[in-house]
């Protein structure tokens, strides 16, 4: 049970916070962004509860940058005291313009330039070192700002009890494979080392740790699983170093977002349609062509089919199974627990339910023969949606003003782009009609940020919703914003004059 959700049906029509969805799309055109800011300060509040309940020391909730770099919602996370989790030096100049505490403020990310470290160590933010040598280039730069530079080493710990398969494959992979074969983290034979060396540096304060693997599996059985085998490599440091004890231990990101939509967009079925299934494809051929493609639709439509997915952990269950299994191991690895800072880096679970993306159907294309198919074609695309590509979400939709209209049909929901624009296959939706707005929900985090111009389209715009107002955040870009970067040479228009 949710204890709050700024999407309902009021009137038979969806509605954010008190904001009608369709008055929205109106008003601000498709397709559009759409936040919740009581959904980003509710959601801050139940990760700080949930995981101060458990933690004997203070929490900090630095909610990952990247998955919503919007300035007026990273505005409401500073106001609220929370921290952030930045990668490069934008980022950074980012969330400090919104007077965030840069104490509460990670760097991550390898191969950093010396200028953007030089920049974090101006502005005090913690360092999360991630390469070898990276160390010298932060003794270096502190040493000629003559301050000192408080840094974490990102840790990668080998997880061999973590054998199920891997969601950011559609392959089958186990964890610890997709984990060791990701480039980020310091491998462990390299800490020992690192360390002593750290701690003879005059300008560089080692503070803590850091271990982020990400959302390789919705479950609390993964992340206790990686908190055994962090909670053992922080107490195997701890001893190379003579007893050094760790003042913040930052557990990353990667809890599932409430209706969670990753790689649940045709599961692992492209291996099975093309390492085994494409041979029995091809041995249909010989049953003629109207028994081949009568088999193929059948085929299709099984594979796209959808069952419900499973709910994940809510916050508060996230914020239980961790904070007991890491105090537990980190106490039987000799590290002292008291006063220790948790921080906890959430993206998709800190943004994802906070927005939405409302699109309008354009048409709705019927094919009968030889396969039958259906498609409503919207005017978005999933090149707004792209984060969502890269991880096979499957996003819920809600058809704004049928929102418990039964499903008469299975069709596939695509944008107008010229790639395939695939964004759910196989939605069973109801009578739909051309001007009819569809809202995907979960797409607060990875979309508007990683949207991209593919077919010279511009961006869409950003509202924010608070009770029954909506304000502009971020506006669309138009056709200036997208060719403003362009340069033709002058011999080549001098080229075209000469021609014409
Ligand atoms: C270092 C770090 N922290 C936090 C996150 C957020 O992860 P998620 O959105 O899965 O919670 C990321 C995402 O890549 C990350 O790289």
């Amino acid at each position: 049970m949710r204890d709050f959700d700024c999407l309902s049906v009021r009137n038979g029509v969806l509605h954010i916070e008190g904001v009608n969805i369709l008055d929205l799309a109106e008003r601000f055109g498709t397709p559009l962004f759409v936040f919740s800011e009581a959904q980003i300060r509710e959601n801050l509040r139940r990760f700080r509860e949930a995981f101060a309940i458990g933690w004997p020391g203070p929490v900090d909730v630095l909610p990952a940058m990247k998955a919503n770099t919007l300035l007026a919602t990273r505005q409401i996370l500073s106001n609220e005291g929370a921290g952030a989790d930045i990668y490069s030096s934008e980022e950074l100049a980012g969330v400090l313009k919104t007077g965030v505490d840069p104490e509460r403020v990670s760097v991550n990310g390898g191969g950093k330039p010396k200028n953007h470290l030089r920049n974090c160590v101006a502005a005090g933010v913690r360092i999360t070192v991630e390469d070898v040598h990276e160390i010298d280039l932060i003794q270096e730069v502190a040493a000629e700002l003559n301050k000192t530079a408080k840094i974490r080493f990102r840790v990668k710990p080998a997880l061999p009890n973590l054998w199920r398969p891997t969601d950011f494959s559609q392959l089958t992979v186990p964890i610890d494979l997709g984990v060791q074969v990701y480039k980020s983290g310091i491998p462990p034979e390299y800490l020992p080392e690192m360390g002593r060396r750290v701690l003879a540096m005059p300008n560089v304060e080692l503070v803590g740790l850091h271990f982020h693997s990400g959302r390789h599996h919705p479950s609390l059985w993964y992340w206790e699983g990686m908190m055994v085998r962090y909670a053992r490599l922080i107490g195997e440091l701890s001893k190379a170093w003579g007893g050094w004890q760790p003042t913040e231990i930052d557990i990353g990101g990667g809890m599932a977002s409430p209706r969670d939509p990753h790689n649940k967009e045709f599961p692992r079925s492209e291996f099975l349609l093309t390492a085994l299934g494409y041979p029995f494809l091809v041995g249909l051929r010989g049953l003629g062509d109207k028994a081949y493609h009568a088999l193929l639709g059948k085929i299709v439509a099984a594979l796209t089919s959808h069952s419900d997915p499973k709910v994940p952990p809510t916050i508060e269950e996230y914020g239980r199974g961790i904070t007991s299994v890491l105090c537990r191991e980190l106490k039987q690895n000799g590290i002292n627990v008291d006063g220790v800072r948790l921080q906890l880096e959430p993206g998709r679970a800190m943004y994802g339910d906070t927005g939405i993306h409302l699109a309008t159907v354009k048409t709705v294309k019927r094919q009968t023969a030889p396969i039958p198919y259906t498609w409503v074609l919207t005017d978005t695309t999933y090149f707004f949606l792209a984060g969502g590509v890269l991880e096979h979400n499957r996003h819920p939709f809600v058809f704004v003003s049928k929102p418990d209209a039964p499903a008469m049909q299975t069709a596939d929901i695509v944008g107008h782009f010229c790639y395939a624009d695939q964004i759910v296959l196989g939605a069973r939706v109801p009578e739909v009609e051309d001007g009819d707005v569809v809202a995907l929900l979960e797409t607060g985090a990875y979309q508007e940020s990683s949207a991209s111009n593919f077919n010279s389209l511009p961006r869409p715009a950003s509202v924010l919703v608070h009770g029954d107002q909506a304000e502009l955040i971020k506006r669309a870009e138009t056709i200036d914003d997208v060719y403003g970067r362009d340069v033709i040479p002058e011999r080549l228009l001098t080229e075209s004059d000469e021609t014409t």
